[in-house]
């Protein structure tokens, strides 16, 4: 096992003050900011700097002379090496109150922006075991301790990338972000792929047979497996038949031929080995085809709890004409579909639309109308004209927020209400200083979707200035 010392020299006795983004904490050397993740604001800890850059350094903790009052036993034996769960390590309470501390800090820091009111922030009902979907990579060599060591474990993984490193995969035991019946899925995978010594994809050479592992469950009991390997070998069949006859709970059994060199499966087939086409889920009243390679909500319990805290925001009149900006595979447009006249969704990807469209139709919804295309293009003047004038927007950009030109199209069609939904309050506090000449932020809303991780979804109402 190879160790190489890093090129900028140990800190010691560096005491952690405060919470920073991105779920790290900070500490201070001379007037220099040090990031530094896992770690909480009262520990007191020697570092190894892993990153410089002009303003600031980034470094790991490697030994800790003292521990924050803060922390709690983190339940994940893979804490501090996966990137996934960032706050195992603070009480989930403590959790929220840095989460809302963030977003408010964001709007104010970013945006300029003091909501005229702020609601209390929205804890999930599941701290663990809430997550519907896990995505698991092969590996032909994998990563057994922190990534500043470089140590390699010189056998097969089945787990999740080191953060920040494409070709670098943690072998993992247990998610606790995932139910029992996954888990065990992942490791009757992980021990017969070992065992049977089928070749682990080399992500730097593109060789080897197996490549990722997707398990989708639903709330409503349904589990789907997505096997993606780059050749149909025996014992890849036999791997398939043994998931069938061993876990009754696997209601679609599915693999997926990929050969590219990315790992991306939207633009491939997926073939059904055994068991339904689909799982079903559902928000709410409303049911949901969830298609092995369409986009769910993640966390579809507490998603119940963002559409009907957004809903309860945007006082909506029978009479509205609504536009869902975002508007994926239609689940906030078909949720308040019965509240308005009409929603006009609009979204990038064609197959979110098929789905929207599909699950409308299976709900018996028939006033909503959902158009393909990138935003800035597609939602325009003409658009409105045909479609009629909003009288409130929903928008649910992805994390890097909303373009120039889809803000300079809200500012002329100036809706009386805009509910933004963001899952990256910074990016949403840019945005609101952009709307700040026609509207005013009357609301915020934080809603934890994703306990344990620093993400959080914030939800704005905005109204129209008088
Ligand atoms: C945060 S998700 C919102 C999904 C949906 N509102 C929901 O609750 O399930 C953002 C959506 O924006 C879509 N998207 C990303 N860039 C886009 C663009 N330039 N134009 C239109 N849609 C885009 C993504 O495909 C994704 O479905």
């Amino acid at each position: 096992m190879s160790r190489r010392k890093h090129k900028y020299g140990p800190l010691s006795n560096l005491e952690i003050t405060q919470f920073a983004a991105e779920g790290k904490c900070i500490a201070r050397l001379d007037e220099q900011v040090v990031f530094i993740p896992f770690t909480a604001p009262g520990d007191i800890i020697d570092a190894q700097v892993t990153r410089k850059k002009k303003n600031y350094l980034e470094a790991r903790a490697t030994h800790f002379h003292q521990r924050s009052d803060l922390r709690i036993e983190p339940k994940c034996a893979h804490f501090s090496v996966c990137g996934g769960c960032k706050w195992q390590h603070i009480s989930y309470e403590e959790q929220l109150i840095q989460k809302e501390k963030q977003v408010i800090n964001q709007l104010d820091k970013i945006g300029k922006v003091t909501p005229k009111k702020l609601l209390p922030i929205i804890g999930a009902p599941s701290e663990f075991e809430y997550r519907n979907k896990v995505e698991l990579s092969f590996c032909h060599e994998g990563w057994i301790e922190d990534v500043t060591d470089k140590s390699v474990l010189k056998e097969p993984a089945l787990g999740f990338h080191v953060p920040g490193r494409f070709d670098k995969v943690l072998n993992v035991e247990h998610c606790h972000l995932v139910n029992q019946s996954v888990n065990d899925i992942i490791q009757y995978v992980g021990k017969f792929t070992k065992e049977q010594e089928i070749e682990h994809y080399n992500i730097r050479m593109h060789t080897g047979i197996l490549r990722n592992l997707i398990v989708r469950t639903s709330s409503l009991g349904g589990l789907m497996v997505i096997l993606v390997i780059t050749e149909k070998t025996a014992l890849i069949d036999q791997l398939l038949q043994n998931l069938d006859e061993k876990f009754s709970e696997i209601s679609s059994l599915n693999f997926v031929i990929n050969t590219k060199k990315n790992d991306t499966i939207f633009d491939l087939d997926v073939v059904r080995y055994s068991g339904d086409e689909l799982l079903y889920d559902q928000i709410g009243d409303l049911k949901y085809k969830v298609r092995p390679k369409s986009f769910f909500q993640t966390n579809s319990t507490q998603v119940f709890h963002l559409y009907e805290a957004a809903l309860k925001l945007a006082q909506f009149n029978p009479s509205d004409v609504v536009y869902d900006l975002y508007t994926g595979t239609g689940s906030i447009a078909l949720f308040m579909a019965k509240s308005v006249q009409k929603v006009v969704g609009i979204e990038i990807l064609p197959q979110a639309i098929d789905d929207a469209r599909e699950n409308a139709k299976e709900n018996g919804i028939d006033n909503c109308t959902f158009f393909v295309g990138d935003m800035k293009k597609a939602f325009t003047n003409e658009l409105i004209a045909q479609e009629g004038k909003p009288d409130v927007i929903m928008v649910d950009p992805p994390r890097n927020g909303m373009d120039k030109e889809v803000i300079e199209t809200l500012l002329t069609a100036l809706p009386r209400q805009i509910i933004y939904i963001s899952c990256n309050p910074a990016t949403q506090a840019r945005d609101l200083a952009l709307l700040s000449e026609s509207y005013e932020v009357e609301l915020s809303q934080a809603v934890d979707m994703f306990p344990q991780t620093h993400h959080i979804e914030n939800i704005v109402s905005l109204q129209l200035k008088r």
